[in-house]
């Protein structure tokens, strides 16, 4: 293919007007790469329970995936127990794949998470039921994309409440390397209309961070007085982990807001 041809094509993919279902288009991220996708111009819905869609009863789920193109899966469940989540991301990911398959949907986008390849074959963590919804992802036949993320900004806060018993915030001795939900969330619009990989890619923020400052980070700005206390026996979600099992692979797609920015901006706005 001549660069011409390969310039001409990406100004046709940029063109083409999609419709393009966002699974828990209402959550976190979600709602954020339904956005940049509607203000690219495609025809954009975004299917959760808030919006009459339940993804794992298929409850709506025909209706919403009719004409849809591209399915871009950003659910998340509210168990993060292994069993839980197993039973949760498989059921709602074969619903997904069977019934968009039959709606004709020809690139399979979902939202995976950095660590997955290191901690999915892990002991029954959140971890090796998202390594288990990649491989159903990979192994079904539909093109497919999976990005991996790695922490949320705005999810910081849910780390320290789940690691925080009687006041005390035991985190694990890990690094990390967290991204805004909108810098992920730019990383899954721009694959949905690219496309499909055929693999996974990995996406994080500019900084490093010990798990146990960037949570302090998180607590003191919001004139929180819990204490954070890092050790290497703690957990997370489930995992027993290893200083880097947190940390995305070198050629990971960096992005660009810093974490102290972010919460400044927070601090501003509300
Ligand atoms: N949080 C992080 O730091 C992070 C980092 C990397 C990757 N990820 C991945 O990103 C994904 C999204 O995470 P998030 O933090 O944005 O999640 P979230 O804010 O909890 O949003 C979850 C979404 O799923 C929908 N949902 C849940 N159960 C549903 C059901 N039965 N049927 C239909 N919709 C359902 C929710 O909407 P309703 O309640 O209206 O149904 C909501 O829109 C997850 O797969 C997670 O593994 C997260």
């Amino acid at each position: 293919m001549t660069v011409k041809d390969r310039v001409d094509k990406v100004a046709k993919g940029a063109r083409e007007k999609m419709r393009i279902v966002v699974a828990g288009g209402t959550g976190v991220v979600g709602t954020k790469v339904a956005e940049k996708l509607r203000l690219a111009g495609h025809d954009v819905v975004a299917a959760s329970r808030r919006t009459g869609v339940n993804l794992y009863t298929r409850d709506g789920l025909q209706e919403a995936l009719e004409g849809a193109q591209v399915v871009v899966d950003c659910c998340n469940s509210v168990y993060t127990d292994y069993a839980g989540a197993l039973d949760f991301f498989e059921t709602e990911t074969l619903n997904l794949l069977t019934l968009g398959a039959a709606a004709g949907v020809r690139h399979h986008v979902v939202l995976s998470l950095v660590g997955t390849d290191k901690l999915g074959q892990a002991n029954g963590s959140y971890f090796e039921a998202k390594a288990a919804q990649e491989r159903l992802v990979a192994e079904s036949g539909v093109p497919y994309s999976i990005i991996r993320s790695t922490q949320f900004f705005e999810f910081v806060r849910a780390i320290a409440d789940s690691a925080t018993e009687a006041q005390v915030t035991r985190v694990a001795e890990a690094l990390v390397q967290p991204i805004a939900a909108a810098d992920a969330a730019d990383a899954v619009a721009r694959t949905a209309t690219g496309d499909p990989l055929m693999s996974a890619i990995e996406v994080a923020g500019p900084d490093q961070f010990r798990l146990g400052d960037l949570v302090s980070l998180e607590l003191r700005w919001s004139r929180d007085p819990r204490e954070v206390v890092a050790h290497a026996e703690g957990e997370y979600f489930g995992s027993r982990l290893q200083p880097h099992d947190l940390l995305p692979v070198a050629d990971a797609r960096l992005y660009w807001s810093h974490f102290t920015d972010w919460l400044d901006q927070r601090e501003r706005t509300s």
